[in-house]
């Protein structure tokens, strides 16, 4: 059972190779609908009605360095067996949204993984900015390559203390947004 993350690397990979500037991560788990929802979205070249109806077939790959293509073959098999599915939105020139559902509390669920390393990784992808959001029920974390740039410098990007940085970072947000909401009312010692 491979780990979400890894799914969503591939994806940004396959956004990359169709020449995106900006990808859009999202996750959201809903505990109460008890649904998973990955979805990926690019400005890259798109593809046509029949080269999305090929995309998911895993002998097929428009890339020559490796024979066989599995990326969403593989995507769309860890969504079916979790009571979810696949789906693929895309035109030429209007770029590709790439959904996978998931039941969240499905036994068969592979888990998310490790997004901290995953968008550590995605963030030191030169010139493709990202645009990453994680939903758990109403609370959400966010990130923006765009932003860090807006602050650092783009050149800033590439340098290993920064991509470290971008690394905590994010794995601080998602263990934030797992721990319990402390909410302190006034005049009221909630310790
Ligand atoms: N975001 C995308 N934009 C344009 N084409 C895509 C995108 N994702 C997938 N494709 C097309 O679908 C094919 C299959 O993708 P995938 O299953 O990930 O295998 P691979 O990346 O190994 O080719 C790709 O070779 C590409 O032609
Ligand atoms: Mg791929």
């Amino acid at each position: 059972m491979q780990e979400l993350a890894l799914h969503i690397l591939d994806l940004f990979r396959n956004a990359v190779e169709a020449g995106a500037r900006t990808v859009h991560v999202a996750v959201r788990e809903d505990r109460t609908s008890d649904r998973l929802q990955i979805e990926v979205r690019d400005d890259g070249r798109g593809m046509t009605p029949d080269q999305v109806r090929t995309a998911c077939d895993p002998f097929f790959t428009t890339r020559s360095t490796r024979r066989v293509g599995m990326g969403l073959a593989l995507l769309q098999a860890a969504a079916e067996q979790a009571g979810g599915g696949l789906g693929i939105e895309s035109t030429p020139g209007g770029g590709t949204r790439v959904v996978a559902t998931f039941q969240l509390g499905h036994l068969d669920r592979a888990p998310l993984g490790d997004m901290a390393a995953t968008l550590e990784v995605m963030a030191a992808e030169a010139g493709v900015q990202v645009e990453y959001e994680h939903w758990l029920d109403g609370r959400v974390f966010r990130f923006s390559t765009r932003e860090l740039e807006e602050r650092l410098g783009a050149e800033a990007r590439g340098d290993p203390a920064v991509l470290t940085w971008v690394e905590r970072h994010i794995r601080e947000g998602e263990e934030a947004l797992r721990s319990p909401v402390r909410e302190y009312c006034k005049g009221v010692d909630a310790r």
